[in-house]
């Protein structure tokens, strides 16, 4: 058996780079139609800066094994489309039954979380804050300050990601909005669908599936 070796990697807080990975993923806002309620608002930031980056991430994927992990670090710009700050596309696990861990290096924002059911939660994040997002909760980062936001995660390297299931729901249940006053609220989105119980039970048990799949 091939045992991977140990490694260390720089994380370069100025640029929010973990270097020497091999694995660099980039989201540009281009790529973001559909996501913001302000449709309008979205197309006219799209029309002068699209090809600009948003979030990306760069990390580290030993294998896929069960009980390995994917580690490494987000940098997500600081911006609103409309009144909405600017977010990643956001996912639950492929596999569900698969947790994450999130730790803030710079700047401000939240981690938006929604269970299956549509429970939704909120968590703040600063540099030294630990996020613990639990199995089964859809998730999404926004940031909320004025300048770039830099998170540290790391996920049983088995997860998965599926962004398809907040599309099916026309996006998530709350969106993160400016209060006018310097700060952020939640806001409901009025287009969002709520998941009959048969999506549910098909979406928990796909844990099992993947289990038996190995
Ligand atoms: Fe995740």
């Amino acid at each position: 058996m091939q045992w991977p070796e140990p490694r260390s990697f720089d994380v370069d807080l100025a640029t929010g780079l973990m270097a020497g990975t091999g694995s660099h993923y980039q989201k540009r806002l281009g790529d973001l139609a559909g996501l913001y309620a302000d449709t309008r608002a979205f197309e006219a930031l799209a029309a002068s800066r699209g090809d600009e980056v948003v979030y990306e991430v760069t990390d580290h994927r030993p294998n896929a094994n069960a009980g390995d992990l994917i580690t490494g670090v987000t940098r997500m710009s600081a911006g609103k489309v409309g009144d909405e700050f600017f977010m990643t596309r956001g996912h639950i696990h492929a596999n569900v039954d698969r947790p994450e861990l999130y730790f803030g290096l710079k700047g401000h924002g939240l981690m938006l979380m929604e269970a299956p059911d549509g429970e939704t939660r909120t968590v703040e994040i600063r540099a030294n804050t630990m996020c613990y997002v639990p199995p089964r909760w859809i998730h999404r980062s926004v940031n909320l300050g004025a300048s770039d936001f830099v998170m540290l995660f790391c996920y049983p390297a088995d997860s998965g990601q599926d962004y398809a299931i907040i599309e099916r729901s026309n996006g998530m249940r709350t969106r993160i909005v400016d209060d006018g006053k310097g700060g952020w609220q939640s806001a409901p989105n009025p287009a969002w669908r709520a998941r009959t119980h048969a999506e549910i039970d098909a979406l928990l048990a796909s844990h099992t599936e993947m289990e038996q799949a190995r």
